[in-house]
């Protein structure tokens, strides 16, 4: 376990990270700033964190290189943003820290398995969209990230929703569709949903397009975790998440980060999609820890 600071020098350290000396430099077009200067083993003060989310809400994506953080700090630092949620897909807490879940693709002989460690999430999705309350952030620290390849890629689903045509967003105002961790795995070819997983997390719905709480801005909402329209035939229900989802994903709207170890990525999931890439599993070792937002 890390040692901790008195809780003294702890408050010391905080006030000794102004929100003024910390600079938030946006990462392109589409989304995402990397913020520069923040160091998240610490608390933060009131008036970063202010900033903080002021920048989430404006660049959906953050990005803080080079943290030391241990699974402990990922907690402190996630909680700091609201309560976690829990990891209810069986394995998937770390044993020693119930709030992190471990993504990884090293052996117990330490060496590459040569899987990906999320094969799920390889498809455009918005964290735990199968869930009443979904994840409102998702924090992603990378441990040992591959030299090439496991990028994740962030598409803007507000910019996506603007660009819409007008009979589309006027077709869509008041539709949901019905979300479902069984339909999502199952379509994924992913390890099949448990009668657990379903019991907790049964099928619920969102409206398509979701309005954001802090920016009043609309969102396309769908994601591969969306299983149909809430009443509209199958297939014509089906026709339209996928032309949702395929919009949305276009090249226009879509940041790739390529991860550097110590990497700090956090973002918003009500405005944002994503998906992991591949990378050599075989060679390439791949050690994330993640925390979810409610
Ligand atoms: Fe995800």
């Amino acid at each position: 376990m890390a040692l901790r600071p008195p809780v003294m020098m702890v408050v010391q350290m905080a006030l000794d990270q102004p929100a003024s000396q910390v600079e938030i430099r946006p990462l392109g077009a589409v989304l995402g700033a990397e913020v520069i200067g923040a160091d998240l083993s610490v608390p933060m003060p009131r008036a970063l964190l202010d900033r903080l989310r002021h920048a989430l809400d404006e660049h959906k994506v953050l990005v803080f290189r080079d943290q030391r953080l241990s699974k402990q700090d990922m907690v402190s630092v996630s909680r700091q943003w609201g309560s976690l949620g829990e990891h209810i897909m069986q394995g998937a807490a770390a044993e020693d820290c119930k709030e992190v879940n471990v993504l990884s693709n090293i052996g117990a002989d330490g060496k590459p398995t040569g899987k990906h460690t999320d094969e799920t999430a390889k498809r455009w999705h918005t964290d735990r969209s199968w869930m009443p309350k979904p994840a409102m952030a998702t924090l992603l620290y990378g441990v040992k990230v591959p030299r090439s390849g496991g990028d994740t890629l962030f598409a803007n689903t507000t910019k996506a929703y603007e660009a819409l045509p007008d009979e589309v967003k006027s077709r869509i105002e008041h539709l949901e569709a019905i979300h479902s961790i069984e339909y999502s795995r199952r379509a994924g070819r992913g390890v099949p949903a448990t009668a657990d997983e379903i019991r907790r997390a049964p099928p619920v719905n969102h409206p398509l397009a979701r309005v954001h709480p802090a920016t009043g801005k609309k969102a396309i909402y769908v994601g591969c975790h969306a299983w149909k329209v809430d009443g509209m035939g199958e297939e014509e229900g089906r026709a339209l998440l996928d032309y949702l989802n395929g919009f949305a994903v276009q090249d226009r709207f879509v940041y790739c980060h390529k991860w550097r170890p110590n990497d700090l990525v956090m973002w918003d999931n009500r405005c944002t999609y994503h998906a992991a890439t591949d990378f050599d599993t075989h060679n390439e070792a791949r050690l994330l820890y993640r925390t979810i937002v409610e």
